[in-house]
């Protein structure tokens, strides 16, 4: 293969990974720091900038997972390093929980006239609680869905992934690990299978009428249905088109309120601006973080403004929705509304049909699946049997890691392509070179 040429947009590996100063650092945080967190590799972050990645022994790496599909903007955007900064001299904290500041209203704002440009929502109004993450942006809406209904059961779906706070926990049911050791969770949880058309033609819909509401939960202490519009962490898995707007017909039926889990999936990522306008689908909650700050720790917990009528005390913050957090969110949408989203479908056309062409090179391609800039490539032991390839999926990731392209997994055999909203066509290339060679290498 043709050598690369190494610009600023691309990676360049300088040490052995892990090198020096990274390995210290490794050795000091093994001594320190709490061993429950899941590291995919050995990367030591000193710097970043748009879509790359420097390491603290002087390694670039192009960042194709976004700090977990956080940095939609790319890192260190500079408008949203000046609004940081710009805040940081005005106002750090005052607590909206007692005070009242500008940028409360203001990004809320922001968010109800997303939902009326996305699709038609009718008009409706909106109104947001704002938290310090995705895990308490689902529990806001889990306590707003009971409290609203005055009904306690959820149903929520296998592979999915919502948190890890007891109530967000209870949702989550992506890997054993998540949930080992920690019950008994919030009761009154039902789960039942996403719908994976790679996988299985199960009719979930007949399942959850037909058997669930017909054994094992009453429909009418249901009060809520969670669902990621889009799984993220369960393999990047997209419904049936015409699924989501059967779930909405049956959950209507029952009056059982749709809770949207956009944690992963909004603020651009797949293109429009929350991954259920892809679909006729019209959720009454919607959990938003992620990327939706740029990295800084925002929650926002989005509702139909006659369902969040919970009372003064019901729910609060005391750090929720910071002026910095919040200040750094409205850049984030200016600049995502300005350009990249509309990028991220450009650079979703971009890579997909390329993706899909290197299943005719490797056999353990099985299925390339997503919209816009989150993307599912899974991988299999045989195409025909679709055996999940899991070893062989973690050494791929392992493999791009070495030639300076970080990816992650997703689910038990799928890579998921998760990069900043901002990356463009050459970087695009590289990575889908990369991959391909990392693949080639760990099956010769
Ligand atoms: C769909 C979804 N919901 C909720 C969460 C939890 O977010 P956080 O880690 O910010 O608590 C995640 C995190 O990966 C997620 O992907």
């Amino acid at each position: 293969m043709a050598a690369k040429v190494i610009s600023d947009k691309l990676p360049k590996i300088v040490t052995a990974l892990p090198g020096p100063k990274a390995k210290a650092v490794i050795d000091s945080d093994k001594r320190y720091i709490s061993p429950s967190y899941t590291r995919s590799c050995p990367l030591v972050v000193k710097s970043a900038q748009g879509a790359i990645v420097e390491d603290v022994d002087g390694n670039r790496f192009l960042d194709f997972n976004a700090g977990i599909a956080v940095c939609s903007t790319g890192h260190c955007h500079p408008d949203v390093v000046r609004a940081i900064q710009k805040q940081a001299e005005t106002l750090i904290h005052m607590s909206g929980t007692d005070f009242y500041y500008e940028h409360m209203p203001k990004l809320a704002a922001e968010l109800e006239s997303l939902m009326q440009e996305g699709k038609a929502q009718d008009g409706k109004q909106w109104r947001c609680f704002f938290g310090n993450s995705g895990t308490e942006a689902i529990e806001a809406a889990l306590k707003l869905a009971r409290y609203h209904t005055g009904r306690w059961q959820f149903i929520a779906f296998q592979s999915s992934f919502h948190g890890r706070t007891m109530g967000a926990l209870s949702l989550t049911s992506s890997k054993l690990a998540q949930r080992k050791g920690f019950g008994p969770l919030v009761p009154g949880v039902t789960h039942i299978p996403y719908p994976n058309v790679y996988r299985s033609s199960f009719n979930v819909l007949e399942y959850l009428e037909d058997v669930v509401f017909k054994t094992t939960v009453n429909p009418d202490e249901v009060a809520a249905i969670v669902i990621e519009p889009i799984q993220g962490e369960g393999g990047y898995i997209v419904p049936p088109p015409d699924f989501l707007s059967s779930l909405e017909k049956l959950a209507r039926k029952h009056g059982i309120l749709l809770i949207a889990d956009e944690v992963q999936s909004g603020m651009g990522r797949t293109g429009k601006m929350f991954a259920f306008e892809h679909f006729d689908f019209h959720p009454d909650i919607i959990a938003i973080a992620k990327g939706i700050a740029s990295g800084m720790p925002l929650g926002v917990t989005m509702a139909r403004a006659d369902i969040m009528n919970w009372k003064p005390g019901a729910h609060a913050s005391t750090f929720g929705g910071n002026p910095v957090c919040l200040a750094a969110a409205l850049e984030t949408v200016r600049v995502l509304r300005e350009k990249y989203v509309a990028n991220a479908a450009r650079m979703g056309e971009f890579l997909k049909p390329r993706l899909e062409k290197l299943m005719s090179k490797h056999a353990s391609i099985g299925d390339v699946r997503g919209k816009g800039l989150m993307l599912g490539i899974e991988i299999v032991r045989d195409r025909n049997t679709k055996e999940p390839a899991p070893q062989l999926r973690d050494a791929i990731i392992e493999e791009c890691f070495r030639r300076g392209v970080l990816i992650l997994g997703a689910g038990p055999s799928t890579i998921r392509l998760s990069p900043p909203l901002m990356i463009d066509e050459e970087q695009a290339q590289f990575a889908v070179d990369t991959f391909s060679d990392a693949l080639s290498k760990v099956t010769d």
